[in-house]
């Protein structure tokens, strides 16, 4: 039977992590949306991309995880403004035509999760640390440079401009920068136990740590600044503000 069912999903590798289709999955139900479904396409390999709409028809438009943010770019017809802000793509859409465009709906995610930080910060902005460099990061480092927060980059290969290796991460730049946003999938599930390489005695009750991982719901690094009397949040805000984004993307007409 040729079903006409429209399908949405996630390509990342791995996927377990995911709660991207039980978040659509309850929105389909509670809006009534019965024609679609929304699916994992664990893909090892990111030259496997083009198959995926080749091999279903049905595909409408897909969300990008990682580590495919930015490697899936040459893959694409068209980018969209926010993608082509950031230089990283969380949305594709197949346009009427067959071609896909790219989007980024981290950046709209990011924008409320910001908001709400920067009341805890009533009289100062604080000068941020990003941990990681990847797609989750650039669209971190767009959000700041509107917010006018002064940032610098942590890695652990990066040689870019403004970015320090975690070997001479200072505890004087730890305690100048009050927040910390971990852009890195260290600690996500299935790996709870890891944690990045800092000195997290530094933390003051002042500090703010942003986890852009939300399962598990406090990862290791927001434990520590739990720990230390900081404030701290996870990425689930940031998901659900980008997951909706992605669908009114999906739905728009252009
Ligand atoms: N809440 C949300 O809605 C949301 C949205 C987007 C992303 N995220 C989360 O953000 C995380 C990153 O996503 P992404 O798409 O940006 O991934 P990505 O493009 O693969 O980038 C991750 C970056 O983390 C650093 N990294 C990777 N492995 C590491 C390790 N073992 N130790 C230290 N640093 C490491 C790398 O930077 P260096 O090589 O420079 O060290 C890498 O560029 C994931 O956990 C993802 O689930 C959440």
């Amino acid at each position: 039977m040729v079903t006409s069912k429209k399908i949405y999903g996630l390509v990342g590798y791995p996927l377990s992590h995911s709660f991207s289709p039980k978040y659509f999955q309850k929105k389909f139900q509670k809006e009534k949306i019965d024609d679609v479904s929304y699916e994992l396409f664990l893909l090892e390999n990111i030259n496997l991309f083009p198959n995926l709409f080749k091999n279903n028809p049905n595909l409408q438009g897909v969300n990008v995880t990682i580590p495919y943010k930015q490697t899936i770019i040459p893959f694409l017809d068209e980018l969209d403004e926010s993608a082509k802000k950031v230089g990283a793509v969380n949305v594709v859409k197949k346009l009427k035509n067959g071609q896909l465009k790219g989007y980024n709906s981290d950046i709209f995610g990011l924008q409320q999760t910001f908001d709400n930080i920067l009341t805890y910060f009533p009289t100062q902005k604080p000068k941020a640390l990003i941990f990681g460099t990847g797609g989750a990061a650039k669209a971190v480092e767009v959000c700041l440079n509107d917010y006018l927060i002064d940032f610098q980059y942590v890695s652990r290969q990066s040689t870019k401009e403004n970015c320090c290796q975690y070997e001479n991460l200072t505890n004087n730049i730890l305690e100048n920068h009050l927040l910390w946003i971990n852009t890195t999938p260290v600690g996500m599930y299935p790996h709870n136990n890891q944690c990045l390489p800092i000195v997290y005695d530094v933390i003051s009750p002042q500090h703010f740590l942003l986890d852009l991982i939300y399962n598990p719901e406090e990862t290791l690094f927001l434990l520590e600044g739990k720990k230390k009397n900081a404030n701290i949040q996870n990425g689930l805000q940031m998901l659900h503000a980008q997951a909706e984004k992605s669908w009114e993307i999906w739905q728009s007409n252009c």
